[in-house]
């Protein structure tokens, strides 16, 4: 099986169903908002607010740029759990489709908010609405997420739920 790259909005799941995929599977999890953290030593609110999100970004390319050589020699093997925010070019979505197969979470704005309220680390979801902000961006961002090889509703799904749909999935796009 290729490797999987997981896309969908915060609070959709990518990191925990990524984890746990990739035990199923004996793949190596990769995370692409931990490796920009390893590679400017700072958590990713930090580069938010630091260097802006415009630097942010600019450290998604080069991530994916990075994953896209070492796809070329490994093209199975991995789970790829990517920010939520990384489809919003076209670029990286042709690149992201290089690495492996697509794989989009997807979840309503209300199963988000939910998953996301008690937590703080999210740069774009620190406002006084964010309810409003999830389906704001969400909207826009629909599009680009839709663009996924396979799409999977995870709204009343628990993660090992989630993981047996994507397996099925998966195989049966062999
Ligand atoms: C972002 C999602 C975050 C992280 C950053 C920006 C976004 O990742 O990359 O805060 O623009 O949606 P998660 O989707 O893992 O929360």
């Amino acid at each position: 099986m290729k490797n999987i790259v997981l896309i969908g909005f915060m609070g959709s799941g990518k990191t925990e169903v990524g984890k746990r995929l990739a035990e199923r599977l004996s793949y190596t999890f990769v995370d692409t908002d931990r490796l920009i953290e390893e590679k400017r030593g700072k958590s990713v609110a930090g580069i938010f607010w630091g260097e802006g999100e415009s630097r942010f970004r600019e450290l998604e390319v080069s991530i994916i740029r990075e994953l896209s050589i070492r796809a070329l020699s490994v093209v199975t093997g991995h789970v790829i759990s990517t920010g939520g925010g990384i489809v919003i070019s076209s670029d990286n979505i042709r690149s992201l489709k290089k690495i492996g197969l697509l794989v989009w979470l997807k979840a309503s704005p209300e199963t988000i908010y939910r998953r996301v309220s008690s937590e703080t680390h999210r740069p774009l979801l620190n406002l006084d609405d964010p309810l409003a902000e999830i389906k704001r961006l969400l909207s826009f961002r629909e599009q680009f997420y839709s663009e996924a090889d396979i799409s999977v509703d995870t709204d009343g799904l628990d993660v090992d739920k989630i993981v047996d749909v994507i397996i099925r999935r998966v195989r049966s796009k062999k």
